[in-house]
């Protein structure tokens, strides 16, 4: 029978759905104020130079217009650009919105215009008048490819390429099977449903109530502290509901600065909302240049591996993210040399999109790995299995749990591979070219330090309480299943508080480590709450418990029962009524096992599986099946899982086949800025993806075996789209997106 209160692990509807499809659920554009203003950003329009003047006049004497805002008359904020610098900053100096007449990108902020109405303040901003004095800029990463540089000074959390092992070259060189080529992933912006915004409440004591969108309502919080002067107590970042962000929200945005600087300076509440196009005006995935060089023996078994990287970032920021470290941590090899450099560019800093750094890299690598299985007439899964990584090579750790194996084979099975005929061109149907192909997926497992409260009151509610936001991906329920499996009460009886930086403290939600990192924190809060009860269980006169031990005990339906024999029972509220306390609060941290990082590597694995059908004449390419098995430890929730490998495949098919920011490098400045030009995945282009859990022992990271899975859905799954494009018609694109005019030219 299944125990009562047992949660984690099954399929759980979003405790939050209700909210959202009912309009309930209030994102940072919907909060209201009876004094709102709002704001409306004008954007600059050259790539470099200076505002030679700025006209503001004839915004200024619209009636409602209440102020403009440009770098003549910005109010004072901190001077020091370190005071910009939030808990995901890359090394460098943070961009300063208004901060002088410099120009250094394109789309740069240049005036905020503040008026009555949204109407109003969008009319007056078509009015504001800019002249520039141009400098010459760049934006080409290929004429900047002579000056890239190791970055001097590691962004944290970054792991550096791993120091070269053997010797790549003289083994590739005398490799019998060789691959060497250059792949390319196109620059892609977020585009989340929810634009940027920023609704700042402006309180009677001169305080602040921020709704943000953000990823971090503290990371907000400690900018606007930071930046604007103002003790914490005086800021507050409410941020509930997140219209999705895939790391566009991991540091605060120009909205957030330009809101509070409008807000505290008319001394009422401002809205600023970002437009559709302004959303390509800040941090992107970067264009990255990469060359693979495989070196193998006839058998495919690696002797050289090397992997270059040169990448994009601003000129006022070296933005970093782990590109090369994925080929020797999924395949064993003894001849190793990774490289990874910048290139400054002038546009804005990059940033983190879904699974930076794995999602281009190992897209390179994994077709890298299936134009050598071509090489060396080897299928593609049994190459890779013979070059199965046993161990972290570059680290010489082992892995927590590795169930990649499983991966391949639950995967193949399902998706059919062994009926594949290698050849390609070897399938048709009607006028369509059929292509299978496969690809491994991998992202680190990672957890931060978290904290978390839990109050358990009279009436049997529960509510646990963390800063950390839910972006989608479905913290909310997860939360709820954990903290009501750990104390025994349903889930209704459970009420999850987070998005709000007055909460106990909490990392950005990103990385795919929340669930581990909060879930963790919800758990030992929860955990605490447990001893607390049962200590005043056993004390109560005649205690059916007095004698028995926590682990004699199980709690469940909101009472602590005896395992021997149920009927021995205390309810949560006769123990509570015996403690003489009406409520017990906990507070915990969870941090991750410093022991276990220095022995273990932790990863979440998956193995993907594309089907694709290719008009031959018209070029055209359509993902008909994806099979994608993941192993990443214990899945809370099967239900919303699904959802994030759902999600993470669908970017991945973005990242295939459509996305793409482009760049008029005349302009320096990125063209197709709206969903009718940078084109996303819609439901038309979406057919079968059949999400897999491969199960996996997981216990050495977390008490609960979580590795995440926000992110591992979409690493792969673009080489595996490539892979199958390839089988079906037998050319190799290297570059993504894989469009018509590549397949065709
Ligand atoms: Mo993720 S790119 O860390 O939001």
């Amino acid at each position: 029978m299944q125990q009562a209160n047992a949660y984690i692990g099954t399929p759980q509807n979003r405790v939050d759905g209700r909210a959202k499809v009912t309009g309930e659920a209030k994102y940072a554009a919907e909060f209201d104020a009876p004094d709102l203003a709002y704001g409306i950003v004008v954007s600059g329009a050259i790539a470099k130079g200076r505002i030679a003047s700025i006209d503001t006049s004839a915004a200024l004497a619209v009636p409602g217009v209440l102020q403009v805002f440009t770098h003549e008359n910005r109010p004072r904020t901190a001077w020091f650009d370190h005071k910009f610098r939030d808990e995901t900053a890359p090394p460098g100096s943070p961009f300063r919105p208004l901060y002088d007449d410099k120009v250094i990108y394109s789309g740069q902020p240049v005036a905020l215009v503040i008026a009555e109405s949204f109407e109003l303040a969008a009319h007056a901003a078509s009015l504001v008048r800019v002249a520039y004095e141009t400098d010459a800029h760049m934006t080409d990463l290929d004429l900047r490819r002579s000056e890239a540089y190791v970055p001097p000074k590691k962004r944290s959390g970054v792991k550096a390429p791993p120091s070269p092992r053997g010797d790549a070259e003289d083994a590739f060189a005398q490799a019998p099977v060789k691959v060497h080529a250059e792949y390319r992933v196109a620059i892609e912006h977020h585009n989340p449903m929810e634009p940027h915004a920023s609704t700042v409440v402006y309180g009677d004591d001169g305080s602040l109530t921020i709704h943000d969108k953000t990823q971090g309502a503290q990371n907000s919080q400690s900018y606007v502290s930071s930046v604007f002067g103002l003790s914490s107590d005086q800021v507050r970042v409410v941020s509930p509901f997140i219209g999705g962000a895939f790391g566009s929200g991991l540091r605060p945005q120009y909205q957030l600065f330009l809101a509070v600087m409008a807000a505290l300076e008319l001394k009422r509440s401002v809205r600023v909302v970002l437009t559709r196009d302004q959303m390509f005006t800040f941090g992107y995935r970067p264009l990255t240049i990469q060359t693979v060089s495989l070196g193998a023996n006839p058998d495919g078994k690696l002797v050289s591996i090397m992997h270059d990287a040169i990448q994009t970032t601003s000129t006022f920021e070296d933005y970093q993210e782990v590109v090369v470290n994925w080929a020797n941590l999924l395949y064993h090899c003894d001849n190793v040399k990774l490289t990874y450099k910048l290139a400054q560019v002038d546009t804005y800093t990059p940033i983190d999109m879904r699974a930076p750094g794995a999602a281009i890299g190992v897209a390179a690598i994994e077709t890298a790995m299936d134009e050598l299985a071509y090489a060396a007439g080897i299928d593609p899964i049994e190459l890779r299995l013979r070059n199965y990584a046993e161990v972290d090579e570059a680290d010489k750790k082992t892995f927590t749990s590795k169930e990649l194996r499983a991966c391949y084979q639950v995967g193949a099975e399902r998706f059919g591979w062994a009926k594949r005929n290698p050849e390609p061109r070897s399938m048709r149907e009607g006028r369509e070219l059929v292509g299978w192909g496969m690809a491994t997926g991998v992202w680190e497992a990672i957890m931060q330090k978290t904290a978390a409260r839990a109050v358990l009151t009279l009436d049997g509610t529960l509510e646990v309480a963390t800063a950390t936001t839910d972006i989608g991906t479905g913290t909310y329920t997860i939360l709820t299943q954990i903290a009501a499996e750990t104390l025994g009460l349903p889930m209704a009886a459970v009420t999850a508080k987070i998005g709000d930086s007055s909460l106990p403290k909490s990392p950005v939600q990103g990385g795919s480590w929340t669930a581990a990192s909060s879930g963790s924190a919800v758990q030992k809060a929860c955990q605490t709450i447990r001893e607390q009860l049962f200590k005043h269980a056993r004390q109560m006169d005649d205690s059916p418990l007095a004698n028995s031990s926590l682990e004699q005990v199980t709690f469940a339906d909101g009472r602590i029962q005896l395992m021997s024999d149920p009927t021995a029972f205390v309810t949560f509220a006769q123990a509570m009524q015996a403690g003489g306390v009406d409520r017990i609060e906990a507070e915990e941290k969870a941090s991750p096992g410093m022991l276990t990082n220095m022995r273990y590597s932790g990863y979440s694995h998956s193995a993907i599986f594309a089907e694709v059908r290719v008009d031959e004449e018209l070029g055209t390419i359509r993902v008909t099946r994806i099979v994608n098995a993941v192993a990443a430890g214990t899945i809370l929730n099967p239900k919303t899982a699904r959802s994030q490998i759902m999600g993470g495949v669908v970017f991945g098919i973005g990242m295939a086949l459509e996305e793409e920011s482009m760049l008029d490098h005349d302009l320096g400045r990125f063209m197709n800025h709206n969903l009718a030009e940078y084109h996303v995945p819609v439901n038309a282009d979406i057919h079968e993806i059949d999400v897999i859990f491969v199960s996996e022992h997981e216990e050495k990271l977390n008490p609960l075996g979580i590795k995440g899975v926000g992110e591992i859905g979409v690493v792969g799954t673009a080489a595996a789209i490539g892979n199958a494009i390839f089988h079906a018609t037998g050319k190799r694109v290297r570059e993504y997106p894989i469009t018509i005019d590549k397949l065709l030219g």
